[in-house]
């Protein structure tokens, strides 16, 4: 199956059990003063959690594009390192809106994974909420209920608020969660430990896939939760995940979402994907970190020093000091990489060749210029090094390179690189 298969599946899946099928919202929440970033595909959905608005359907499923850098929800130094965390990811969700609740929610999830994407029940484990005292929150006794209709119950795990209580930030619409687990180990590694020892322990193949949340409260200022009138279903499953589970991968980075665009990277810079860690990791971030700079451009956020555009600007700046740094290019490049990018989305409203010249034009002009200033901070830190030399110093203040930085825009790992190769000292 191929990731475009996959997603339809899901969608169609829903709108058989009578869902209406959205497209996907912008990736910047403009409209709502907590958040910067769509986070969470339930962001748009907020105000029918709380009881604002009514939505036009009781029942909804898409696929959100959301981003992850900023406040409660961040991934931004998760990405690359290990092999499934991802700034901008699509979520895949099923939602209802004070209509069906855990019954259906779980029984359709179950049915979706087993029947249709035909994963292994041996593999898949499912998490609940075991209660707190602090929120005064009992155990999620319906959830076990439901559950152990369906899978073993040495599959079944208990867990605490962190993981089995999902909220939006430190406000707004909340509730428990039951979460969907799969194993994606080889049976001589399940036999020696099996995976319910391995849940929720950052194994990379011992993965969370879905996260169902029953939006049962709202969480106000001063911490407290208060009850909603009506309970709801919110449901998100990482699609890059899904397609790593579906064709057998144990990277995210290794399924068709990726693929081409790594191989572009690789053959641009000179290198070979999947020899040298440190290469592969940079590799990994400009690929994921350029998905995320380009949705958020075609969004309407320009890179700037103002709010979404300063967020938008430094994860260009990642990617370029990336690039600089351990890929040895220091010409524009990554503009190249908005035509494979949206080609992969198959949005068709940005499959439009002037969307994307104009987000390659921006991109480039960024690089440009940030190239160009690191460039002159380079050329002013080697003056300061031969000053250094010739007065037989091996030691720089740290002053000096937090100056370079304020003055030159040179980043403080560039600098630092530079007089650690010619055996300089940073004194702080
Ligand atoms: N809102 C839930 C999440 O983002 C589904 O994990």
């Amino acid at each position: 199956m191929n990731h475009k298969q996959i997603r339809q599946i899901f969608l169609s899946f829903f709108k058989r059990k009578k869902h209406n099928i959205i497209t996907s919202a912008s990736i910047v929440a403009k409209k709502d003063s907590s958040l910067m970033f769509t986070n969470a595909g339930m962001n748009i959905f907020k105000d029918f959690f709380i009881g604002n608005k009514k939505s036009p359907y009781s029942i909804i499923a898409n696929c959100q594009k959301c981003l992850r850098i900023t406040g409660k929800h961040n991934d931004l130094f998760e990405v690359g390192k290990d092999t499934y965390h991802h700034t901008m990811f699509e979520m895949l969700g099923n939602w209802s809106f004070g209509d069906y609740f855990k019954k259906e929610a779980i029984k359709w999830a179950w049915e979706l994974l087993t029947e249709c994407y035909k994963i292994d029940k041996a593999n898949i484990y499912v998490t609940i909420f075991k209660g707190n005292k602090e929120d005064n929150l009992s155990f999620d006794s319906e959830s076990f209920k439901y559950w152990k209709n369906k899978i073993d119950e040495s599959q079944i795990l208990f867990f605490d608020k962190k993981h089995n209580f999902w909220e939006m930030g430190t406000t707004g619409p909340c509730g428990t969660c039951t979460e969907i687990h799969v194993d994606l180990r080889n049976e001589k590694d399940k036999l020696k430990l099996p995976g319910n020892n391995l849940v929720n322990k950052k194994h990379p193949l011992v993965i969370e896939l879905w996260n169902i949340v029953f939006i049962q409260f709202l969480r106000q200022s001063d911490g407290t939760l208060v009850k909603l009138p009506t309970c709801h279903v919110d449901t998100g499953m990482g699609f890059e995940r899904l397609c790593m589970i579906l064709q057998k991968k144990q990277s995210t980075y290794d399924t068709d979402i990726f693929t081409s665009l790594i191989k572009y990277i690789a053959q641009n810079t000179d290198q070979i994907y999947g020899v040298t860690e440190t290469i592969d990791l940079a590799i990994r971030i400009i690929a994921d970190h350029m998905r995320a700079v380009v949705f958020a451009i075609a969004d309407g956020i320009r890179p700037s020093n103002k709010k979404y555009g300063y967020v938008i600007r430094k994860i260009l700046r990642r990617i370029i000091v990336t690039y600089y740094l351990t890929l040895n290019i220091n010409k524009p490049f990554v503009f190249k990489l908005v035509k494979p990018i949206i080609g992969y989305m198959n949005h068709s409203d940005l499959n439009t060749s002037p969307l994307q010249s104009y987000i390659s034009t921006l991109i480039l002009s960024e690089e440009t210029l940030f190239l160009t200033t690191i460039k002159l901070g380079i050329n002013k830190l080697y003056k300061i090094i031969d000053q250094l030399r010739y007065k037989k110093c091996h030691m720089i203040a740290v002053k000096i390179i937090y100056w370079l930085y304020e003055t030159y825009g040179l980043p403080l790992e560039i600098s630092k690189r530079i007089t650690n190769k010619n055996n300089i000292q940073v004194d702080s």
